[in-house]
């Protein structure tokens, strides 16, 4: 694969890592990509504009307000003129910007007037990296559909050692690409996801629901649709991002969610990952329950909710391929195996529920066994992140090798 007339937009902003991007822009060039690029002013600290134009072949853009940049080359076609937008190295500020929509400068105004895939290579101090702000940003814009390129493990030019080394000129060319070569495996497939929590009610401002924070839910949507699935999230209510280029119905009861559910069929695949309350309150009050004079408390009647993975593995018409996840507390493999066939699907993602010292709910990261009829495999723990993508790589086997 070469990148023959790919037109990628260069942003270069201000960290050490800047010093590699003349090597970046030579294996671009070598391919046959054409390169533009555009230089902060923090990245000017690190590399000059002659280098960069020399290298690229083509006219440098730092300045915003510059007339004969803006003549020559206005920010708004810069964005249009481009297959791809890149930004290596990527600082934490200007991903925080992104992530706010602010344009103060020509790099942020360029990437807010854009509607292309946009390419992120971050580079940074580790505690930079760590920080819950810069991690926040980043799920807003990988939710956004930007494809973030992972800092790695090493030695800073600080003097510190930890995540946030900017990956190799290399390795980023490698994810070039791989880009350009993707094909979109799922293409012309619906897939439909269930995420996070419902809440059943108990008076006007009461209700039962459980953890469950949707992460995993939402990471499996966006690499399904990143894979080119037609994909239809449908969400209880959690504290996340709306992912983007997906059709997202929003519910609050698990009733409400089997209903969004069968509503949404015919798919061919279906990932029940929401943590559907198993019981509604029979007779919710439409007002807030008093607190009784004599002391005594109210008895909630329950009633039991439709099992929607159930439902969806026994239909008829049913999706071919129909995903559970079962959080269990012990004997993992035999419990799930036990679910598989009771709600009649094909796989389980079965997780240990952690503990206090290593929760599962609402962290990042998680530890599965992936069950189907025939066989279990056990995946070490990595983020939901890794989980949803290996996941999708297996739903793409099915699919295509299976077949
Ligand atoms: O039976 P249990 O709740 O452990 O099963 C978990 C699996 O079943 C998950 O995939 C969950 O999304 C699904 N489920 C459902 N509807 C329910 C209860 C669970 O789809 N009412």
């Amino acid at each position: 694969m070469n990148l023959k007339n790919r037109r990628i937009l260069l942003i270069v902003s201000g960290g050490i890592a800047a010093i590699k991007i003349p090597e970046l822009i030579r294996l671009m060039k070598k391919s046959g990509a054409h390169v533009r690029c555009i230089l902060t002013q923090g990245g000017a600290q690190f590399v000059t504009p002659l280098s960069l134009a020399a290298l690229s072949e083509n006219n440098v853009y730092t300045d915003l307000w510059s007339l004969k940049d803006e003549t020559e080359m206005g920010h708004i076609r810069l964005s249009r003129e481009a297959d791809l937008i890149l930004i290596a190295p990527a600082t934490a500020h200007i991903m925080a910007k992104m992530a706010h929509g602010l344009a103060d400068d020509l790099a942020s105004t360029t990437l807010l007037a854009s509607d292309k895939p946009v390419m992120i290579v971050p580079a940074m101090n580790h505690k930079m990296w760590e920080h819950p702000a810069t991690q926040q940003n980043l799920e807003t814009l990988r939710a956004r559909g930007a494809f973030i390129l992972e800092p790695t493990m090493g030695d800073m030019a600080c003097g510190e050692v930890g995540v946030g080394r900017m990956m190799e000129p290399v390795e980023i060319f490698a994810s070039l690409e791989n880009f350009f070569s993707a094909s979109k495996p799922l293409h012309g497939k619906k897939a439909l996801v269930t995420a996070g929590p419902t809440r059943e009610p108990i008076d006007a401002v009461r209700y039962i629901s459980n953890e469950s924070s949707g992460r995993q839910g939402y990471a499996i949507a966006q690499a399904l649709r990143d894979a080119g699935a037609d994909v239809t999230l449908i969400t209880g209510p959690v504290d996340l991002p709306a992912p983007s280029h997906m059709n997202i119905l929003r519910v609050t009861t698990a009733r409400e969610m089997y209903e969004a559910t069968l509503n949404c069929l015919p798919v061919d695949l279906a990932v029940c990952t929401a943590a559907v309350a198993d019981w509604a309150v029979a007779h919710p009050s439409s007002s807030k329950m008093k607190k009784r004079d004599n002391g005594s408390s109210p008895n909630l009647t329950l009633t039991e909710n439709p099992d929607i993975l159930k439902t969806l593995g026994e239909r008829e018409n049913r999706p071919s391929l129909v995903i559970g996840f079962a959080a269990e507390t012990e004997k993992l493999a035999e419990n799930a195996l036990e679910k598989l066939k009771n709600k009649k699907c094909d796989w389980i993602v079965a997780n240990q529920v952690g503990d206090k010292e290593n929760p599962i709910f609402g962290a990042e990261q998680n530890q599965v066994m992936l069950i189907t009829r025939t066989h279990s495999e056990e995946w070490p723990r990595i983020s939901k992140l890794a989980v949803a993508t290996r996941l999708v790589q297996k739903i793409t086997d099915h699919f295509t090798k299976d077949k």
